[in-house]
């Protein structure tokens, strides 16, 4: 569901040329983003140093969760995402309620991502004499966050162009990313001084509500921690294009995933124990605050500077990925098909604008924190349906062909189907009730449609 090969611009046949290096690639590339970069922040202030194993639990339940999208995703290779399968196996309704909370989280891991972009560009923009009330949202004390807003209409005027980035770009992108992550752990691991991690759980294990109105706890962190972990399901889409998608598909989503969770838990050791958590807890720019507070001032910039190139890549994907879902529920009857309509181009100029316009009003004014929870609780829901689907497959078509076959799959789809709903539960609160919220309109517009599809039917 996002970085895209070239070859997603090809209407009809899409010739089969990635091979699992590909795929490993592209995962990474949409995995790696805000969550490790700036959201480690917010997970310090939730968890203190047990950041560390809000890490471990929020990797380990999308592990459970990719090894279901792993099965379903060789076994369907066409299909492309949560919304497929769960449209297919478990029926129209709940395909919507999957397809619905995806539109919900695509649309805001673009907001999230460019706040975090934004928070990485607007020092250097500030000093290049841009006023802070303009790159910073009300709660960080500034008007707008402007940055955010801008990254946005330029992803998004690429996107109407019909411009996808290609294959090679976006390995040159994960390699600066995984380049610059390895940088700040070559330079904070030295400095790891054990006295930070004590006291490990300054808050607690399961979420509660704190004296300042924020809930906290390990699983509270964990449940916004999860954002750093998906963007695999990415690989589904490029499906069709792959040389053998049992292996392939299989290799890259699982394989992914463990570099980017390798790599992670690097950086979060290395952060935790560069500093006491409470000086880089909810920075808008916590790697490269470390690494100014630790005197290496050139490393924050280069840092920095990488993160300002990387980082859209997983805009440009995720609200291509958007469009795509978008595209889908439309042919599939559930949204209005005009909205859906594809430009001269190729392109489905109406629903991108549309999105951007929406998502980069949310990232001009709203707390990074607030709008990661709330994609986090869509992306939480489509993946805890994948896990159903896992075992209802599993359970009603026992002898079907399956290229890759999970080792204990019902345990498996059952342990993803929990371990989504625990981290969906540790959301703030008011995150739940905007999902709730969200769902509700969902409902609304489900029932518009089908009246609309009946009056057409008679007449
Ligand atoms: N995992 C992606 C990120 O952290 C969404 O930006």
């Amino acid at each position: 569901m996002t970085a895209t090969p070239p070859s997603h611009t090809a209407p009809a046949t899409l010739s089969r040329t990635l091979s699992w290096p590909h795929l490993v690639a592209l995962g990474v590339g949409s995995i790696v983003g805000t969550g490790i970069l700036t959201l480690i922040g917010v997970g310090a202030d939730r968890a203190g140093p047990a950041v560390l194993l809000s890490f471990a639990i929020a990797g380990g339940i999308c592990a459970l969760a990719a090894l279901a999208y792993a099965e379903l995703a060789a076994m369907m290779p066409a299909a492309g995402s949560a919304y497929s399968y769960s449209h297919r196996v478990l029926g129209p309704t709940l395909g919507w309620i999957v397809g619905w909370s995806l539109i919900l989280e695509y649309s805001l891991v673009v907001s999230t991502v460019a706040v975090g972009w934004s928070g990485y560009a607007a020092p250097l923009l500030e000093a290049a004499g841009l006023p802070a009330a303009l790159t910073r949202g009300p709660e960080l004390g500034g008007i707008a966050n402007l940055p955010a807003v801008f990254i946005i209409a330029v992803v998004a005027a690429l996107l109407a162009f019909g411009t996808h980035e290609s294959a090679r770009i976006n390995t040159v992108l994960v390699v600066v990313k995984i380049l610059t992550l390895s940088l700040f752990v070559i330079v904070a691991l030295p400095a790891f001084d054990a006295t930070h991690l004590s006291p490990f759980m300054p808050f607690g294990f399961g979420k509660h509500m704190g004296p300042d109105g924020v809930e906290r706890g390990v699983m509270a962190a964990a449940a916004i921690i999860f954002f750093a972990f998906y963007g695999f399901d990415a690989i589904s889409t490029a499906a069709e294009e792959t040389r053998e998608p049992g292996r392939d598909l299989v290799i890259g989503i699982l394989g992914s995933l463990a570099i980017c969770t390798l790599v992670y838990v690097l950086v979060a050791a290395a952060a935790i124990g560069a500093r006491p958590f409470a000086d880089f807890a909810d920075s808008p720019e916590p790697l490269a605050l470390i690494l100014r507070q630790m005197g290496q001032g050139a490393v924050a910039r280069v840092v920095a500077v990488a993160a300002v190139i990387a980082l859209p890549t997983v805009l440009l994907g995720f609200l291509y990925g958007q469009s795509r879902i978008f595209l889908a529920m439309a042919r599939d009857g559930f949204l209005p098909a005009g909205l859906a309509r594809l430009s001269p181009r190729g392109t489905p100029l109406r629903v991108t604008w549309m999105t951007a316009v929406i998502v980069a009003v949310l990232a001009g004014v709203l707390p990074i924190s607030d709008i990661a929870a709330l994609a986090n609780a869509g992306t939480l829901i489509a993946f805890a349906a994948v896990g159903v689907c896992l075992v209802t497959l599993r359970r009603r078509e026992p002898d079907a062909v399956r290229p890759f076959r999970v080792p204990g799959g019902i345990a498996v789809g059952c342990g993803a189907v929990a371990g989504c709903l625990y981290l969906f539960v540790s959301l703030p609160t008011k995150t739940l009730l905007a999902c709730l919220a969200w769902n509700v309109l969902g409902a609304l517009v489900l029932l518009i449609q089908r009246r609309r599809a009946l009056r057409q039917g008679l007449s």
